[in-house]
């Protein structure tokens, strides 16, 4: 579907690691390049024409983030480098002042880094206790973390989907149990924003996170969503220009008010433009269009994989495009190398959640994760490849 955007796409490549970073299409590109190539200036800092064009472009980025995951103002969309800026933004410049050490929160082992370590780096310094709820056959159920909230829960974090087992989270009904036992409720949508609709007011959250790059856009660009009244009390990990009112020798100074306090210092500019034509681009595809190409290819590729001898699957019933598999004894990487000599990119390893070999008792994967633009004809030639595992090792020697 829709591959001729996608330039890369007919250099002979089978790319099957989008959860690690999408293709970009030619809108997303053209719009980059134009910014470089026709009105190239700094934001919120001239009183010229090209800067009064950027400052219209960029702010009018924010409306399309706004518009897009339903938050309710401008001002509770951050841009941000990315999802692990986003999450670093949240635990340290709101969760640092908010946590004690008598709390609680609740987290998963199936999460990425990005989430789970500036936890795990704030409770050493706060103290207080992180709780993981239980992954039944992999998948978290809201059963489990209900299971696990007291009188000191301060909050609930998660990926919508995982970058591994890619369960989808029913975000809502958390939500809803956060909403009622008023805790926190901060959602890492890093593999869901380009995959299915997000409605931060229906999920109930209190901050989300993504990168551009996982949605057709530009690297070194995100979103940090905060509700209004949380974002409001959120302080800046990073101060310099461009986010303050005043500063003087006596050591007065003043804060911008929110998002901008919040963008110190030149913004990636080319990147949040190719973040809004990312933007343009999904909604004229439909989000419920993409999540529905991705479910067929995704059983396709489950039922051929199924037949092939010596696989494991982990997680052969979710409704992502995430499918993650071992082949015998194999070593992943030793299969992910063996499918690059046909030009087939899969990711190999632990993907960043290193907890999750706790769960799955195997230390690392091989992980296949689909987006639109993949073909049928795709899954049979990394099926083909794969029934031929005896010739796995000899693409090493
Ligand atoms: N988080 C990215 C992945 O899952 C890099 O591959």
């Amino acid at each position: 579907m829709n591959r001729e955007d996608f330039e890369i796409l007919n250099s002979g490549i089978v790319y099957f690691d989008n959860a690690a970073t999408t293709m970009k299409p030619k809108c997303v590109i053209e719009a980059m390049n134009d910014y470089y190539t026709k009105y190239t200036s700094n934001a919120h800092r001239g009183d010229y024409d090209n800067s009064l064009k950027v400052d219209e472009e960029y702010e009018s980025v924010r409306s399309k983030v706004k518009n897009f995951i339903n938050a309710k103002d401008d001002s509770e969309i951050v841009f941000t480098s990315g999802s692990t800026d986003s999450f670093n933004m949240i635990v340290f410049g709101y969760l640092e002042n908010y946590l004690k050490k008598d709390d609680e929160i609740i987290l998963n082992k199936g999460e990425h880094a990005s989430l789970l370590l500036p936890f795990l780096v704030l409770s050493e310094r706060i103290g207080f206790t992180i709780k993981y709820a239980d992954l039944d056959n992999n998948i978290l159920t809201v059963d489990n973390i209900k299971k696990l909230i007291n009188k000191n829960t301060k909050l609930v974090a998660l990926s919508h989907i995982t970058n591994t087992i890619g369960d989808i989270r029913d975000v809502e009904e958390i939500g809803k149990l956060c909403e009622d036992n008023n805790l926190l409720f901060i959602v890492d949508a890093t593999q869901s924003i380009g995959h299915i609709k997000i409605d931060v007011q229906k999920m109930k959250a209190s901050f989300i996170g993504f990168s551009a790059h996982k949605m057709l856009g530009p690297t070194g660009t995100g979103v940090l969503y905060g509700k209004k009244e949380l974002l409001e009390k959120m302080v800046p990990i990073r101060y310099g220009g461009g986010m303050n009112t005043e500063f003087s020798s006596d050591g007065k100074y003043g804060l911008k008010d929110i998002p901008t306090r919040f963008e110190a210092g030149t913004q990636n500019i080319a990147g949040v433009i190719g973040l809004g034509a990312a933007i343009d681009y999904l909604s004229n595809i439909r989000m419920d269009n993409i999540h529905k190409r991705e479910i067929e290819l995704r059983r396709y590729l489950v039922s051929k994989l199924s037949k092939i001898e010596n696989i494991k699957i982990y997680n052969p019933d979710v409704e992502s495009g995430l499918v993650l598999f071992n082949i015998g004894d194999y070593f992943p990487q030793d299969v992910a190398i063996y499918l690059n000599q046909f030009k087939i990119c899969i990711r190999a390893g632990n993907h960043c959640a290193k907890m999750l070999h706790e769960v799955i008792e195997d230390n690392t994967t091989c992980r296949i994760s689909l987006y639109f633009y993949n073909t049928f004809e795709e899954i049979d030639l990394l099926c083909d490849a794969l029934k031929n595992q005896d010739k796995i090792l000899d693409t090493l020697v």
